[in-house]
């Protein structure tokens, strides 16, 4: 969480580092902050988005050649002006931002405490800028150097960036844990969170590594480790254009994600699926193909939308290729002491590529001998770079915070492994496999389809907007959905509500049901359908509001329904690609009729790069 850009160069630095936050709100938008380095440090910060520091410092002196900006996602200390980034170190001369957690702050604090020092945010990162100062006027060294100390002393997951007032066109940074990307342009350089903040100026850039320092002016880049050995910056070629994360028409990004589904659903199916020729090509798997085969298990680690990806190819990959699945939480993965051998799979799901705590438990197994796939949209993101092998999703830049391309990206990728898996192990019929690959080859098409009648499902949504709870149900592979369904309605429009699986409805949620309360099935004609059906009439006979999502030519449940949205009819196993789409429409409907910011929902971030 939060975003951080740095420019020095020869052009203006304050127009690219305010560009750079809009881009990187995504990151977290509570407080907003830039320090500009000319004769003396300028910093300007304040609680809210962008735009509202932008607002509040027109006509004051922008002018500087270095800058760093910060877009932040409160951890320590509630959003505010003084807990706002950059912070001034006591002297006045240093200027720091800083994304991550320094976990160890209290104790450091405690030390600048007995030494007499006061601080005016409640935030780890002041912290951390005076422990640096500190070092560097007692070891009478220089704040390269100081940096290096200090982080040796230091837990916790940073990227911090810092201004020295006596060293006017240089930036200071520092990586672990948290992303960081630096963009090498004639005479300048640009950094970030990630690479968006430089896009329309260069298309070289350096992914900066764990306990890597760099010390960054226009005409130089050097990388350091904390040893202070010189590393050979790595020069990647960035393939991105700035029309990727523009809005391009649409009132939201995340409604622009959600249409662009059937050509994201393209581009990751393209040349890997050859339906005609019956063949996967993912060298990632084929690299490892033998693990796979032989595997005992697999494990899959992920949060959120990713952990709901995961556990629809638990039920495939179990069925296609015979092989158990477990899927976890990340965030319990890495705390608890699971039991990992040399050899065994894990499969690590991320949108973002730097979900610490999916990194860090990827990061463990890895330590055991587990050779870790990676299931990633951003390229060149930490997961990525971690992992023995992996394929990427292909879904372009995601910047609504709700997850909704990469998802279907996810699924796309994991119903292409585990077909190539099972193809390989033979534990597929030749017919099965067939069909199927011709079967996820027409989905972009039949999204295509779905999102035509777009309209159909916002009047059903703006009919339950005022409710204040919802259930979602479903059976077997769309049981997933009904879990990723609740999710985005709930941080989408802030209604609450539940995934269950249909069945275990009467083990308790079916409590909550009167007439108040919609609950939506996602019940597509598969092998649960009759099953689904009796839910339904369990629903309907305590006088619950049934929404159904169901398939083209179904004539039972339009019967029983209060409001039906009908989808193309495809296999089982492909059917959730379909059915998560109108999830996503109707979150996105009723968030817009609540007023709620789609893009950047309450308390939320993109990258949850902090335990
Ligand atoms: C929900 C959402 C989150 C993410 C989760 C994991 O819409 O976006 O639940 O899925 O934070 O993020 P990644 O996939 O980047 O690891």
């Amino acid at each position: 969480m939060c975003g951080i850009v740095g420019y020095t160069g020869p052009k203006e630095a304050y127009p690219i580092v305010i560009t750079g936050l809009k881009r990187l709100e995504y990151r977290g938008y509570d407080s907003t902050g830039v320090a500009l380095l000319n004769s003396g440090l300028k910093v300007y910060k304040k609680k809210g988005r962008v735009s509202e520091l932008e607002e509040t410092i027109v006509g004051k002196d922008l002018h500087a050649h270095t800058g760093i900006g910060h877009t932040r996602w409160a951890t320590h200390g509630e959003p505010s002006d003084r807990n706002a980034h950059p912070h001034i170190s006591v002297s006045g001369k240093l200027a720091m931002i800083h994304n991550g957690i320094i976990e160890n702050y209290a104790q450091l604090k405690k030390e600048l405490d007995n030494k007499g020092y006061t601080f005016s945010s409640d935030t780890d990162t002041e912290v951390l800028l005076n422990f640096i100062e500190d070092i560097k006027e007692n070891n009478q060294c220089d704040l390269e150097e100081a940096v290096r100390v200090a982080l040796k002393r230091v837990t916790g997951a940073y990227v911090i960036l810092l201004l020295d007032s006596d060293n006017p066109d240089t930036i200071i940074a520092a990586r672990k844990g948290s992303p960081l990307v630096i963009g090498v342009g004639k005479g300048e350089h640009f950094l970030g969170s990630d690479a968006s903040p430089m896009l329309e100026y260069t298309k070289e850039v350096v992914y900066v590594n764990d306990y890597e320092l760099a010390i960054v002016r226009p005409d130089e880049l050097i990388l350091k480790n904390l040893g202070n050995e010189k590393i050979t910056p790595f020069v990647t070629r960035l393939d991105m254009e700035l029309a990727e994360i523009e809005k391009g028409g649409y009132d939201h990004f995340m409604l622009k994600e959600i249409f662009e589904q059937p050509s994201t659903i393209h581009d990751c199916l393209r040349g890997r699926l050859d339906a005609n020729a019956g063949t996967i090509t993912m060298s990632g798997i084929q690299n490892n193909i033998e693990h796979f085969k032989n595997a005992r298990r697999i494990i899959m680690v992920a949060c959120g939308t990713s952990w709901h990806a995961a556990l629809l190819a638990e039920y495939i990959i179990e069925e296609l290729c015979r092989i158990p699945v477990e899927v976890e939480y990340a965030s319990e993965f890495r705390y608890r002491n699971p039991i990992v051998n040399k050899g065994d799979i894990i499969v690590a799901i991320s949108q973002s590529g730097e979900t610490a705590d999916t990194l860090v438990a990827i990061e463990r197994a890895k330590e055991n001998g587990a050779i870790i796939f990676g299931v990633v949209n951003v390229v060149g993101s930490s997961i990525a770079r971690i992992s023995d092998g992996g394929a990427y999703t292909h879904a372009g830049p995601e910047i609504g915070v709700a997850s909704t391309k990469a998802f279907t990206g996810q699924l796309a990728v994991l119903i292409m492994m585990a077909l190539k898996i099972a193809k390989e192990k033979g534990t597929i019929s030749d017919e099965r496999y067939t069909n199927l690959l011709h079967e996820l080859d027409a989905v972009p098409e039949k999204v295509n389809t779905i999102l035509k009648s777009a309209e159909d499902i916002k009047k059903i949504g703006l009919k339950y907007k005022d409710a204040s709870d919802a259930l979602f149900l479903g059976r077997g592979y769309n049981f997933p959905i009904a879990l990723e369904g609740a999710l985005k309605l709930k941080e989408i429009s802030y209604i609450h509500a539940e995934g269950y699986p249909a069945a275990e409805m009467k083990h308790g949620p079916i409590a909550l049901v009167d007439e108040k309360l919609p609950v939506v099935f996602i019940a597509t004609k598969d092998s649960y359908h009759e099953k689904i059906v009796s839910n339904i009439q369990e629903i309907k006979a305590r006088k619950g509001k049934v929404i159904a999502v169901i398939t083209e030519g179904d004539e039972v449940i339009p019967g029983m329904a209060d409001d039906v949205f009908y989808i193309p009819g495809a296999d089982e196993i492909i059917a959730p690609m379909l059915s998560t789409i109108p999830m996503q429409l109707l979150s996105y409907y009723v968030g817009i009729a609540k007023g709620v910011d789609v893009d950047k929902p309450r308390n939320l971030a993109k990258s949850v790069t902090v335990e």
